[in-house]
């Protein structure tokens, strides 16, 4: 589908997200577009604090495509007419009088989509939507992509979205959730509204407990001072997390117009059951790294990193338990964890099924395995189907075999980084993706009283060592409900 004309305008675009994940992504959609480098159509203005000509702005850009895209991916002819594409502008986010220098850069082509990206710290969200007011570069076909974290807690986040609303509608907002762009994100939305075959299954009577993990193997990555600000449960339980959850329990929408989606998910958020004092203290885990090892590499303790205070409480690692307040969920525990300095990285929905009423069949191992569908976000994006059949010879002895959708067996070529398609998805004015004002209210209203409880309680994260699968706690957490993790089981 053809682009629409736009501008697309980066505050932080020296920084590390515009470096890593933006540009290289908007690379790739420029390389593979139907624009052809025509800069009329398409143009990218990276801003930021420093003095940098435009040379030497293309020229870091150039150094972080090199390093980001895939060699393969990187090709000359490509790559300078992307280039082509880049301006620059010196702008302080504080500075009014630097957005009036932004608008004469930017010219008068009001029937022109302009995108405001603001990937910079959300302390800087108010005073970049009250200066781009101010200097009248809000057009009626502007929108604002605000990007993660919204806020530390209800109160801040409700207060930025007072800002940006202020500035903003509601319809021009693009708060970004970037796990949602993810492509096994979007076929779970496919296996689940595109079949009739889970649907009858995906309830309270079949389904036992769900587990979702984002296991990564890295550790704070240079973010050092960020994280110890941010920690897990803000940066990974509070969004990717609790999204995830929501597009596993929804209901059936309507449509996928953005507010049937956004509604549905919306109810989720606001069935979780709410955790009181107690439930904090039983049903969340909270773990920091020790040194360990990672892909047989030693690594250094969390508290070890650069920019990380001596004595930190900052939890590295979260697991919780959550559950629903509704008919479809009522009573089925939906354990969630995510940690940096896991074992292994991986990102995975697992939905098991209850084992069947009574048992015919002696197994091999002496013991059966319920079925489960496992949804492998990354890496190695696919589905596996888990299901008992029999062991061939004469006897009717019967085995856990897995039916294994391998996407990228199923389909070749490069896959669009999430990046990708939501950035496309802004241009476009398609807000499906995107999360509305009251899912991130809900979201927060949720993790707050955690966050408050662990404020409170002054013991320390639990260790745990690097390269393993979470403090044992974690383990305990669903030990006590008779189930394990995947990865215990
Ligand atoms: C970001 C977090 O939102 O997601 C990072 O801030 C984390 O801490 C990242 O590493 C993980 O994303 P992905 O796509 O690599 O799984």
């Amino acid at each position: 589908i053809p682009l629409e004309a736009f501008d697309l305008i980066l505050f932080g675009g020296s920084g590390d997200l515009a470096m890593r994940k933006l540009l290289p992504a908007l690379y790739y959609r420029h390389r593979d577009s139907v624009t052809g480098g025509d800069t009329t159509r398409w143009r990218i203005v990276g801003l930021g604090r420093e003095d940098l000509s435009r040379e030497a702005y293309v020229a870091k850009v150039e150094a972080a495509a090199r390093k980001f895209v895939a060699a393969r991916d990187f090709d000359d002819a490509a790559w300078a007419a992307f280039a082509a594409t880049l301006d620059y502008v010196r702008v302080d986010a504080r500075e009014a009088g630097d957005f009036v220098r932004l608008g004469a850069a930017l010219g008068d082509a009001p029937a022109r989509v302009r995108v405001f990206y603001l990937a910079t710290a959300p302390s800087l969200f108010a005073s970049i939507c009250e200066n781009l007011g101010a200097a009248g570069l809000v057009t009626p076909d502007s929108r604002v992509v605000l990007e993660k974290p919204l806020g530390r807690d209800l109160a801040s986040a409700r207060q930025i979205n007072e800002h940006v609303g202020a500035i903003f509608k509601e319809e021009q907002i693009y708060r970004i959730d970037h796990y949602l762009g993810k492509e096994t994100v979007q076929n779970l939305i496919a296996l689940r509204f595109g079949n009739t075959l889970f649907e009858p299954l995906w309830s309270r009577a079949c389904v036992r407990d769900v587990q979702i993990t984002l296991a990564e193997t890295v550790g704070v990555e240079g973010r050092g001072e960020f994280y110890d600000n941010t920690g897990a449960l803000r940066d990974m339980v509070q969004n990717h997390l609790l999204q995830l959850l929501c597009i596993v329990a929804m209901e059936p929408p309507a449509s996928i117009d953005p507010d049937a989606m956004r509604d549905e998910k919306l109810k989720v958020l606001r069935s979780l059951r709410p955790m009181t004092p107690e439930d904090v203290a039983t049903r969340t885990v909270r773990g920091q790294y020790r040194a360990g090892a990672v892909d047989g590499r030693p690594v250094p303790a969390y508290l070890e990193e650069p920019g990380i205070p001596p004595g930190s409480r900052t939890e590295t690692f979260v697991a919780l338990k959550a559950e629903l307040n509704n008919w479809r969920w009522a009573g089925v525990p939906f354990y969630l964890r995510t940690g940096k300095r896991m074992q292994e990285r991986l990102a995975e929905i697992v939905v098991n099924f209850r084992d069947v009423p009574h048992a015919l069949f002696p197994s091999l191992s002496g013991e059966r395995a319920p079925n489960r569908l496992v949804i492998r976000l990354q890496p190695d994006e696919g589905l596996e189907l888990h299901l008992m059949a029999k062991v061939p010879g004469d006897e009717m002895r019967l085995r856990p075999v897995a039916l294994n959708l391998d996407f990228a067996d199923t389909y070749h070529g490069r896959q669009w980084d999430a990046y990708e398609r939501l950035l496309m998805d802004v241009i476009r004015g398609k807000l499906t993706l995107f999360m509305r004002r009251d899912e991130l209210d809900a979201a927060w209203r949720w993790v707050e009283p955690i966050l408050e409880g662990w404020e409170q309680d002054s013991t320390p994260p639990r260790p745990y060592t690097a390269g393993t699968w979470g403090p044992a706690a974690s383990s305990a957490l669903v030990g006590r409900d008779g189930l394990a993790w995947l990865q215990d089981s």
